[in-house]
């Protein structure tokens, strides 16, 4: 049975004047169904090179990307646009959400992409937001809602279509350490309850809530393997472990 997300010889490259920056060089990775996996590295590794093209919101320069066994990587815009709705669920730092619409209709938007029912969506948005426990704000607006609050809201947008994949972009980034905490148990329920996912962050503490952890540097992967062994947390071009 093949990868739900396989990386083969996985190349981005931005060519910017004389220069050409590898920001995905020479990637090989397998990530399995129910898997809950941190892509660590300094600023500028890859991580967000290697979310985007993930995620479908980019394409790899050379290399193959598949996506529960289909070439995605090649595809054009529509394509991709129709497989990150229905297989991916995204969580950003700055949580993403529609300032003029109520929670309800926030964490609605992917069902609508995917043409799901008024009454069906209803009902679906409500469920995921009683998940987070914003069960008693559905007709709030997000500007409302404390940070952790609002990123709870993005949780819910991000389950509520059911996608293969959860990936969380820096997730905890701006909420303070208690507020992160939560957030981060929250994804640690969704991977025991069954859910794949893949969170981007460039803090080993935050890395080490995962079970295994995918080092970058300069567009290469470093380590992979289990989150907590010693050589996890070593950054190679200090040399010392954090
Ligand atoms: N659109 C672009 N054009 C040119 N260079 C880019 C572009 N996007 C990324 N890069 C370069 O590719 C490399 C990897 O960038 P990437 O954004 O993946 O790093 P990152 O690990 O997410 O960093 P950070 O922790 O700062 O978010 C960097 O050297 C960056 O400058
Ligand atoms: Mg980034």
């Amino acid at each position: 049975m093949s990868a739900l997300i396989e990386f083969r010889d996985v190349c981005k490259y931005y060519v910017m004047g004389d220069t050409t920056v590898k920001a995905a060089d020479h990637i090989n990775l397998k990530i399995e169904k129910g898997e809950f996996v941190a892509i660590v590295g300094q600023s500028g590794s890859g991580k967000s090179t290697c979310m985007n093209i993930i995620g479908c919101l980019d394409v790899p320069t050379s290399g193959e990307y598949y996506l529960d066994g289909q070439n995605v990587g090649q595809m054009h815009k529509d394509q991709l646009a129709e497989i990150r709705n229905r297989m991916l669920g995204f969580i950003f730092q700055q949580y993403n959400l529609l300032p003029k619409l109520d929670l309800l209709e926030n964490v609605e938007v992917p069902l609508m992409y995917a043409g799901v029912s008024r009454t069906e969506r209803r009902q679906r948005a409500t469920e995921a937001l009683e998940r987070v426990g914003l069960g008693d704000k559905l007709r709030h607006k997000p500007t409302e809602l404390s940070g952790g609050q609002q990123q709870r809201v993005s949780i819910a947008r991000a389950l509520v279509g059911k996608p293969f994949v959860i990936l969380a972009d820096e997730p905890t980034g701006a909420l303070d350490s208690r507020t992160g905490r939560e957030v981060l148990a929250m994804l640690q329920q969704l991977h025991k309850e069954g859910n794949t996912i893949v969170l981007i962050t460039h803090d080993n503490s935050i890395a080490a809530q995962a079970e295994r952890i995918i080092r970058l540097e300069d567009g290469r992967v470093v380590y992979d393997g289990d989150a907590h062994a010693p050589e996890a947390t070593v950054h190679p071009k200090e040399g010392g472990a954090v």
